[in-house]
């Protein structure tokens, strides 16, 4: 017998395929999904095998050190990938690609594509270039135009969930947080038009997205670079509105932008669910003062007061940093003390992590030792843990109401879906019931989910509405 033969990979029947990695936020994840969309629509596939793949594109975060190294050693990876097979394309996108685009040309000369925060969704475009001219494109251009933010035109059908869909309505952020690195890397804040957001929402919500996150790094001063628009608050009344959706959420709300009326506008509105990621970052005056936070720990406990006021049920969720400059034990203490008092069902802790350029990175020193970081994150993590169990051990025996999602990643058997105020449940479900709506008995609790059998769905998709 002769050889086999087997269509080559680059014949025009087998669709090419891309390999995608994101690290960082959800907007991050979003982004990668925008562009797996674009590709999509040319006939890509996509591959989990880096290996396989056509094109590799890591969509990367600067946001600490440690994300970035951990960047650097998966380029390395694709090397010799790219040896073997020099018709691979490799782009890094995002965050990194927009810090430090002349560091990957010399450290990673393997890479084609260097996409900033504001160019990535020139993937398509971009890799047509470089198979017909060769070389390599390196685009970090600022924002040219609000109304060219890369959001517009998404493929909606692509999508890692099908009943919940991420939108971002802002990008950048316009304060100056002595650590951090997103102004430096994303920018001014810039808010994209409310029936462009609206139109995506209305989109999503005809292909089955029953829950809408929407994505700012600083949202809740979403419009203010256009007036007419009704900011936040407008928005959500009006995302309410569109037929199909259930659930709103957002984030991120940074203590110094909230306010009262908008805490009364969230907890008036039914389908707001009741949740807010309020990062605190520091419990002591001094520290947050040097962070730039610009409010103090009596501040932060009266916007969460006004939470609780006002949003019926709500939960609020919070993130940490340890080891800032010049903290010290008394810091730490206050620290733990705003943890332990406000009892917020969940926190992230981060430990310091110096980001050059910032404002703390030229006027401060690092000067907190590693094991002091490390052990204050490891007692802020206890204590939250314990707190986050004690929350989630309450609801033992009590009936809340679960968006089915996707199967659970732990267990065959379940589905995994969110309560209105964001707790992790795995309920005993199979696939058939996606999407709908149950309201299910909680069976089991530990500090990061919940566990918990049905008492009753929905009998058809959308025949409830959610309720809190
Ligand atoms: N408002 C932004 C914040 C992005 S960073 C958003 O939600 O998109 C997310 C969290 O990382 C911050 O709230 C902060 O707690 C932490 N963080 C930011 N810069 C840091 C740094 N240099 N070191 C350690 N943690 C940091
Ligand atoms: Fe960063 Fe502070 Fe803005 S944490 S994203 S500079 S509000």
């Amino acid at each position: 017998m002769g050889p086999v033969s087997t269509p080559s990979s680059d014949a025009p029947s087998s669709p090419r395929r891309v390999h995608l990695v994101h690290f960082g936020c959800q907007m991050n994840e979003l982004d990668a999904e925008l562009v797996v969309g674009d590709l999509a629509r040319r006939g890509w596939g996509r591959t989990d095998d880096a290996a396989q793949a056509d094109l590799i594109l890591v969509n990367t975060c600067s946001v600490r050190e440690h994300a970035e190294e951990k960047v650097w050693s998966l380029l390395g990876t694709y090397k010799p990938l790219k040896k073997r097979r020099p018709a691979l394309r490799i782009g890094v996108l995002g965050c990194m690609a927009q810090r430090v685009k002349g560091e990957i040309a010399r450290r990673a000369p393997h890479v084609d594509l260097v996409l900033g925060t504001s160019s990535f969704r020139r993937v398509v475009e971009d890799l047509d270039d470089v198979e017909r001219r060769g070389g390599r494109i390196v685009r970090t251009d600022r924002r040219p135009d609000p109304d060219s933010l890369p959001d517009a035109d998404r493929e909606i059908s692509v999508r890692e969930h099908r009943h919940r869909a991420y939108v971002t309505v802002m990008r950048g952020c316009d304060h100056v947080c002595a650590y951090c690195i997103v102004p430096f890397t994303r920018g001014r804040e810039t808010s994209r038009r409310k029936a462009d957001v609206l139109a995506e929402v209305e989109r999503l919500a005809a292909d089955g997205v029953r829950e809408v996150t929407f994505l700012g790094q600083n949202i809740n001063t979403y419009g203010k670079d256009r007036p007419d628009e009704g900011g936040l608050c407008g928005l959500l009344e009006d995302a309410a509105r569109v037929p199909g959706v259930d659930r709103l959420r957002f984030l991120t709300s940074n203590p110094f932008d909230m306010t009262e009326d908008m805490m009364r506008r969230f907890g008036a509105l039914p389908k707001v669910m009741p949740w807010l990621h309020i990062p605190a970052q520091s419990g002591s005056d001094r520290v947050l003062a040097r962070m730039k936070r610009t409010y103090t720990a009596a501040q932060y406990r009266e916007v969460v007061g006004w939470a609780r006021r006002h949003v019926p049920g709500v939960e609020v969720t919070s993130d940490f940093i340890v080891g800032f400059p010049g903290e010290t034990d008394e810091d730490f203490a206050l620290t733990k003390a705003l943890l332990e008092e406000t009892r917020l069902v969940q926190a992230y802790v981060f430990k310091y992590s110096v980001r050059p350029n910032t404002l703390a990175a030229r006027t401060l020193e690092d000067d907190v030792p590693e094991e002091v970081k490390r052990a204050r994150n490891l007692a802020l993590l206890e204590a939250q843990d314990a707190i986050s169990e004690a929350a989630n051990r309450a609801l033992l025996g009590t009936v809340v109401e679960v968006l089915l999602d996707e199967p659970s990643k732990t267990d065959p058997a379940r589905m995994s879906g969110r309560t209105p105020g964001n707790r992790l449940v795995h309920v005993l479900a199979g696939g058939e019931l996606a999407g709908r709506l149950a309201r299910v008995r909680v069976t089991d609790a530990t500090a990061h989910s919940l566990r918990g059998e049905r008492v009753e769905v929905e009998p058809a998709p959308r025949a409830w509405t959610s309720s809190r």
